[in-house]
């Protein structure tokens, strides 16, 4: 069977007149770059969050840079980080000279486990990065106890859980940084942008850091007190998000629990469908959990003739569903290969995960689409 009706894709933003009018208003107003709209968005962040600083930048990735040279990551560090990740954290602490040490996660909620950390803490150790797989947090708590207990910096890769929680502390709370991701495909998004969020020093010196090292913004020097007097205090990078961006994160940020409250329902409807599929392992909600739902991920186990790839494939070319991988790990990936590290849940994780459509652009119709495929699959 092929079928005529559209590609649904993987991943789909929801964008709207709120947002359009929003942009249309900065680019009327003459003012494009980091000023009062970036200003804005960190602020409604900053405050929801409850958070001492929020700085707007141009990527998760740039926030990620930001916070490891914040965080004072240099030459001869180690850094802990999960290896079923995105690329972005290990390429950071490569980026500051410093070793990401690959540690294990929790076969349940594929994040970061806390006694793996622990173990992994050497004399060189500066930061730990944890990350909140698909959008349930990893053991906030008990994250922020071997920081204190070791004099770590606690950093979270908040990527996925905008709007998550556990024991009732805010992904992004709770790390001394965390950092968000406004990418397309993200629970909101801005095209491309990020957010740095946490104690006021270390966002402080990631904003100094973010733009150029001048001691203040193009927006306070020409925008309010009409002044080019300037000072570079030290070295930095361009990482600041414009306000054309920043347009976008506004409206997006005000939509959020309702995008987060359709995702709900959608993980909801394939729970309660794809229960009980022989081999088609569910995500795992612990107690106490906000799900963000930025990922629906499934485990598939090699029985009856499919396996993950095989499932993927025919998902895509016989009903036209798009699906994603979350992740090939880390230290598999050709750059990282060097390093020697054992992590068989992580490899029993990537082998067999898939990434569900699971997004507000949705209709029901879509979501029955895939569930109807799937029982197909398996039938
Ligand atoms: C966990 C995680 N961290 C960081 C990033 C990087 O985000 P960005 O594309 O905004 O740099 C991603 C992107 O998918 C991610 O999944």
């Amino acid at each position: 069977m092929t079928t005529s009706v559209p590609f649904l894709p993987w991943n789909r933003p929801s964008l709207g007149q709120e947002e359009e009018a929003e942009v249309l208003d900065t680019l009327r107003s003459g003012w494009l770059t980091h000023g009062p709209k970036a200003t804005r968005f960190e602020e409604a962040m900053r405050s929801e969050l409850g958070v001492e600083d929020a700085f707007a930048v141009s990527s998760c990735t740039a926030a990620l840079h930001l916070a490891l040279l914040a965080a004072g990551v240099e030459p001869g560090d180690e850094v802990i980080t999960p290896s079923l990740t995105f690329c972005a954290a290990p390429n950071a602490i490569v980026h500051c000279g410093g070793t990401p040490v690959f540690t294990e996660v929790d076969p349940v909620t594929f994040t970061i486990t806390p006694n793996a950390a622990e173990q992994a803490v050497t004399s060189r150790t500066k930061a730990i990065v944890v990350m909140h797989y698909g959008g349930q947090p990893c053991d906030l708590r008990a994250f922020r106890k071997i920081a204190d207990d070791h004099g770590l910096v606690l950093i979270e890769d908040a990527a996925h859980a905008l709007h998550a929680s556990r024991d009732d502390l805010r992904a992004g709370s709770v790390g001394d940084l965390a950092v968000f991701s406004f990418y397309a495909n993200k629970v909101m998004t801005t095209g491309e942008g990020g957010m740095i969020v946490g104690r006021a020093d270390l966002v402080q010196t990631a904003r100094l850091l973010g733009r150029h090292g001048i001691d203040s913004s193009v927006w306070q020097r020409h925008g309010k007190h009409r002044t080019a007097e300037y000072e570079v205090t030290v070295p930095g990078l361009k990482y600041t998000m414009p306000d054309i961006t920043a347009a976008v994160g506004i409206q997006q940020f005000r939509k959020l629990p309702e995008f987060t409250a359709r995702r709900t329902l959608i993980a909801g409807s394939y729970d309660r469908s794809l229960a009980g599929l022989p081999g088609l392992r569910l995500p795992t909600v612990l107690d106490g959990v906000r799900h963000g739902w930025f990922l629906y991920p499934v485990l598939i186990e090699p029985v009856g003739g499919r396996t993950r790839d095989i499932v993927a494939a025919r998902l895509r070319d016989t009903y036209g569903i798009g699906t994603s991988v979350h992740f090939k790990p880390v230290h598999r990936l050709a750059a990282y290969r060097y390093v020697d590290c054992h992590l068989p849940v992580t490899e029993q994780i990537a082998a067999r995960q898939l990434s569900l459509p699971c997004y507000p652009a949705m209709t029901s119709t879509d979501v029955q689409r895939v569930l109807d495929a799937l029982h197909t699959i398996w039938a």
